[in-house]
């Protein structure tokens, strides 16, 4: 990445909001043919969160108050929202505008990115590029998914892998360019489309009482697919990232995976030679929250006093589209 810029992006304020409700292995016991041993074991979850009244903006709208809470700062001071999520509240508006209006952001502009699972990564590339622009002193990109609002609760190949949750950092700009994103490979490949989608409601299907009898308003995933090139894809790019800054397994402080399968990350994190204890992980409380698992790593492993500045980070994805890169991002606060 070119250093002549006059800023760096650096994270200076985090927030989160997961929603009270809990749907644990026992849940699914009971209203599919599974058990807790199966899901732990293949994907490593326990639990995760679901919102019973409200859709996608009031979860990100909690991330976003809690974020401002913690700067103790007020809405106005913001120039950008940015909400990456695959379940906005409706096509139009825009998320970014619900939470802007529900905030009182009176000075923003904003909009939503659609990337699946590699949002949060794809949106903070974007929110940071905006900040090394020199033109926007103070960025909001919140990663917030409704997956329970696409979810096929009779399907165990799926149902029992997502979660409903949003979490938020803000992006400043620092002449200091020891700290804040230093790198990001990311990629996308429309030939993985057919693996992983929601095919009813746009303009391809648009919705009919047919397109609801076919489920077609529901996810599709050929799960055994999606578990191969996710593997590679992101074991390879997190790789990469650190070849292509000369850093070693003992530079990294944490590897922050998206979080879509404890085998995904386990095998990620061995690619990259980092010992567990060097991997963010809460798959196991939360599920798969969509563009929502990274910044909740953060925000959670920073609050709970595991990260400090000056700590080297990579942040990885992978999703549908398919959609995957990975960060290389040194911790600001
Ligand atoms: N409980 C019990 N059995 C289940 C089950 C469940 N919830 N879901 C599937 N099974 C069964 C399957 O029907 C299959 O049975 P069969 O062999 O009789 O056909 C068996 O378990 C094995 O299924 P398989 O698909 O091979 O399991 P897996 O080890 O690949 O794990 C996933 C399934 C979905 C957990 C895994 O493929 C995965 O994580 N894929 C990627 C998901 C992902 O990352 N998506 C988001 C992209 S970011």
């Amino acid at each position: 990445m070119e250093k002549d810029r006059k800023f760096n992006a650096v994270v200076t304020g985090v927030g989160m909001y997961v929603p009270e409700k809990i749907m644990d292995n026992a849940f699914f016991e009971k209203i599919v043919d599974t058990n807790d041993e199966w899901i732990r074991s293949r994907t490593g979850i326990r639990e995760r969160r679901l919102l019973e009244n409200g859709a996608t903006s009031d979860l990100a709208t909690k991330a976003a108050e809690d974020l401002l809470k913690s700067k103790n700062m007020t809405a106005d001071e913001v120039d950008v929202i940015i909400v990456a999520t695959v379940t906005p509240d409706m096509f139009f508006p825009a998320t970014a505008c619900l939470v802007q209006n529900n905030i009182g952001a009176k000075n923003a502009w904003g909009f939503d990115l659609s990337a699946a699972c590699s949002g949060f990564l794809f949106a903070f590339q974007t929110g940071c590029s905006l900040i090394e622009s020199g033109r926007y002193k103070k960025v909001m990109v919140i990663g917030a998914d409704k997956m329970s609002s696409i979810t096929d609760y009779t399907d165990r190949n799926n149902c029992i892998l997502f979660g409903d949750a949003a979490s938020a950092v803000l992006l400043e700009p620092s002449e200091d360019h020891t700290i804040g994103l230093q790198d990001s490979l990311l990629r996308i490949d429309g030939s993985g489309k057919n693996a992983l989608y929601m095919s009813g409601g746009g303009s391809l299907n648009p919705p009919t009482h047919e397109t609801v009898d076919k489920k077609m308003h529901y996810i599709f995933q050929d799960g055994k697919a999606v578990f191969k090139v996710a593997v590679k894809g992101m074991a390879d790019i997190s790789y990469e990232i650190m070849q292509k800054n000369n850093l070693s397994s003992e530079d990294i402080a944490y590897l922050v995976p998206h979080q879509a399968n404890l085998r995904i990350i386990d095998a990620t994190a061995e690619r990259m030679g980092l010992s567990k204890d060097k991997v963010m992980i809460n798959i196991d409380r939360y599920g798969n929250t969509t563009a929502a698992t990274i910044p909740l790593c953060l925000t959670e492993y920073y609050r709970d006093g595991k990260i400090k500045k000056g700590d080297k980070l990579i942040l990885s994805a992978f999703g549908a589209g398919f959609t995957w890169g990975a960060s290389y991002l040194v911790w600001s606060i």
